[in-house]
């Protein structure tokens, strides 16, 4: 594989067809996952750092678990309090160091750009698990092995992106890679919260109404109080996605949210077969599996 001591740092990192392998991979660890034996040393020896700045549940355990499942060891912090960004080390020097120390870096943080400077000083691959309001290739990845799970090919599908599409980076990084598939790509932007100009490019601003009416699949997102600017309110979504909603419009959506889901989303949806976020947030573990294997070079 082509992706062996890569970084990935942005979801442009990735051909066509290196995205494809990444799934493909994944694909084969979830059919596996249950016995494990025939990639349960995977990566023995190896060591992955889980570098996070930032709150994270399901992105730092699903790469935590899913190195473990592949028999290397983890170290890293959640909590950076605890390290010497704090005395002003930088992130370049940061990564060098924990370089000397693991195979491979997974880091978020609050800055958009932090994973890439990182990525600068380290002499191993780093892996961007959220970048600020940046990109978050990893759960694209994840996003795209949850739709296609349930839809197929995407090209010609209709995906609705719904929420903070101004700072969510699930969506700076899922809308490119929706435009690469050949999917239509419709918005339905909390107030305010619109996407950035050079990410709406053929994307079609619509209601919730009409998106749930007609769309294949909706990807729904809380908005990001933490990233808005000092002084500004964080307005609250004003969008709810919710049985009533699905109902009144006669939807045959599927229903995707990266987590954790505030108000957007109702729990009433849980039980419907057209709830897929629990099955999102699972797809994560297999598809982290595929990005250390691939990343790393172990055989698969
Ligand atoms: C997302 C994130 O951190 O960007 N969460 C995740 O990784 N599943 C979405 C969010 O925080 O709203």
């Amino acid at each position: 594989m082509t992706l062996r001591g890569r970084n990935l740092l942005a979801i442009g990192d990735l051909t066509d067809d290196e995205l494809e392998e990444l799934l493909a991979l994944a694909g084969r660890f979830a059919a596996g996952l249950g016995d494990g034996a025939s990639f349960r040393h995977l990566l023995d020896n190896r060591i992955v750092c889980t570098a996070f700045f930032e709150p994270s549940t399901r992105t730092r355990l699903s790469f935590e678990a899913a190195a473990h499942r592949l028999g290397a060891q983890v170290i890293g912090f959640a909590d950076a309090s605890t390290t010497s960004g704090r005395k002003g080390e930088t992130l370049e020097d940061t990564g060098r160091i924990l370089s000397g120390y693991a195979d491979l870096i997974v880091t978020r943080h609050f800055d958009a750009g932090a994973a890439v400077r990182m990525a600068t000083g380290a002499l191993c691959p780093v892996v961007n698990a959220g970048d600020g309001a940046g990109e978050h290739p990893t759960q694209t990845l994840v996003d795209l092995f949850t739709l296609r799970s349930s839809l197929g090919p995407l090209a010609g599908r209709r995906v609705a992106v719904v929420g903070d599409l101004r700072y969510g980076r699930t969506v700076h990084s899922l809308v490119p890679a929706l435009r690469r598939a050949g999917a239509r790509i419709a918005a339905v932007p909390a107030p305010g919260l619109e996407l950035p100009e050079n990410l709406a490019q053929g994307v079609e601003e619509t209601t919730m109404e009409e998106a749930a009416a007609t769309c294949d699949a909706l990807y729904v997102t809380r908005v990001q109080k933490e990233r808005f600017p000092e002084g500004e309110a964080g307005a609250a979504s004003l969008l709810h996605v919710n049985r009533a909603l699905l109902e009144r419009t006669r939807s045959k959506a599927i229903i995707l949210h990266p987590l954790p889901r505030v108000d957007e989303l109702s729990t009433d949806l849980d039980i419907l077969p057209a709830a897929k976020y629990f099955d999102q947030a699972q797809n994560g573990v297999a598809v982290r599996m595929a990005i250390l294997v691939a990343l790393l070079g172990a055989p698969a």
